[in-house]
């Protein structure tokens, strides 16, 4: 018998990036010339070292001592800072349908949020088969059981499997929580059309008739998206969901802002009927207070000042890194494209991921592109390459060194 609980999963977290990232760091002090380290997943600059954005960090070092040891006004964030993070993630949308904000601990605090306060324990969350590890950590950590649908028919998503994932849960619960990691999809880099997004907001009423079903949109990396004006037009299709849909979108400011150790998040939640959203809002509170209890003032205070007092500089210092990741995976893709490298339909963000034919063809390529000194992180059905990390240089060329590598274990 052991001192944790009964359900606990007592297996030590190895969590497969920082694997291959410590691989890598140990065979960069040996062979710095010859090591292309992409498990990284933090945006760094040509230069080689992490960006952190000046429009951001130079007036966060100004922020008065006592707003950065101060508790946040309110347990669900400060009154601006919930208003500037619904303009801004519903900008240029005019979206106008009853909702709530609530801050959480970075968009992690949102995804774990959103799925305690919709699913009891024993009930079944429905992620993407490929797809950020911790939506199945968390869900077993909860004691929430995960089930996945196949993500892609081809270059599109498999809107079929999503629904016959839906239908397979629906007959076990009331509930239907659906997560989604769009645009910019970790790792793929895939972002659904409008169409796609029509169609599932079609399914989601269908479903809805007989459940209540609710859209977790995780949006970690949307201001990475290459289209600024359009990368959040998607969500006028939430106008059109039913009484009995709503959607939980969960916001990162760790890559929006390079604020990834400040923790910083939201969760934004709606829904046609402002009483449902209320019910949600003081769920997803308790689960604030019982878990990071106060979101941190100083980086609510930042975020604020950034998207209102600064946003122009700011925009200017971030789109240039858009241009940057467009730039290494224009290269990639071409590359990848001349010498017959599968990759999954990249449109943007920090990932690319090769396709692999199985997960035993995915572990060998793995293993043997690290023996070659190529450092990338395993996911289910693929390797991922962070581009986010990779400075052009070292970005040229890789493509042709992966596909040599493949053909020699063939
Ligand atoms: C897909 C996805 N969602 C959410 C997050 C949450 O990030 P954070 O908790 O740092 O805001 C990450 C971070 O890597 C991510 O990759």
């Amino acid at each position: 018998m052991a001192f944790t609980r009964k359900t606990a999963d007592l297996t030590p977290l190895r969590d497969a990036i920082y694997v291959a990232a410590e691989a890598a760091r140990e065979d960069l002090a040996k062979n710095p010339d010859l090591v292309i380290n992409a498990t990284i997943g933090t945006l760094f600059g040509e230069d080689g070292k992490l960006v952190a954005l000046d429009s951001v960090h130079d007036h966060f070092d100004r922020i008065d001592h006592r707003v950065k040891a101060a508790y946040a006004s309110g347990l669900s964030g400060t009154d601006e800072f919930r208003e500037s993070v619904w303009s801004w993630v519903t900008q240029s949308t005019g979206l106008d349908l009853p909702h709530s904000v609530i801050a959480t601990a970075g968009g992690t605090g949102a995804v774990l949020s959103t799925m305690k306060t919709f699913l009891d324990e024993g009930e079944t969350v429905i992620i993407p088969d490929i797809a950020w590890t911790s939506y199945s950590l968390m869900a077993s950590t909860y004691n929430l059981k995960a089930v996945t649908f196949d993500m892609f028919d081809g270059d599109h998503l498999n809107l079929a499997s999503i629904r016959s994932a839906m239908e397979e849960v629906g007959k076990q619960q009331d509930r239907i929580l659906l997560v989604l990691n769009d645009p910019c999809h970790n790792p793929t880099g895939y972002s659904m059309t409008r169409e796609e997004w029509h169609a599932l907001v079609d399914l989601m009423n269908d479903l809805s008739k007989d459940h209540h079903v609710i859209l977790l949109d995780d949006i970690a990396y949307i201001d990475y998206g290459h289209d600024l004006a359009d990368v959040r037009s998607y969500m006028n299709e939430f106008r059109r969901i039913s009484d009995n849909v709503m959607i939980c979108i969960c916001f990162s400011c760790s890559k929006t802002l390079t604020f990834y150790g400040l923790r910083l998040g939201a969760a934004v939640v709606i829904a046609q009927d402002q009483k449902d959203v209320e019910d949600a809002h003081t769920v997803y509170l308790k689960t604030a207070r019982s878990t990071w209890s106060n979101a941190p003032n100083a980086p609510m205070a930042d975020f604020v000042w950034v998207v209102n007092e600064n946003r122009e500089a700011y925009l200017k210092e971030q789109q240039s890194y858009v241009k940057v990741l467009q730039a290494r995976s224009s290269l990639f893709k071409q590359e990848a494209k001349e010498c017959g490298l599968d990759i999954y339909p990249y449109k943007e963000g920090f990932f690319i991921t090769l396709r692999v034919k199985d997960n035993e063809e995915g572990k060998k390529l793995h293993a043997a592109l690290m023996r070659e000194h190529i450092y990338t992180v395993l996911v289910n059905k693929g390797i991922r390459v962070g581009i986010c990390a990779l400075p052009l240089e070292k970005v040229r060329g890789l493509a042709g060194k992966i596909r040599a590598v493949q053909l020699g274990i063939e």
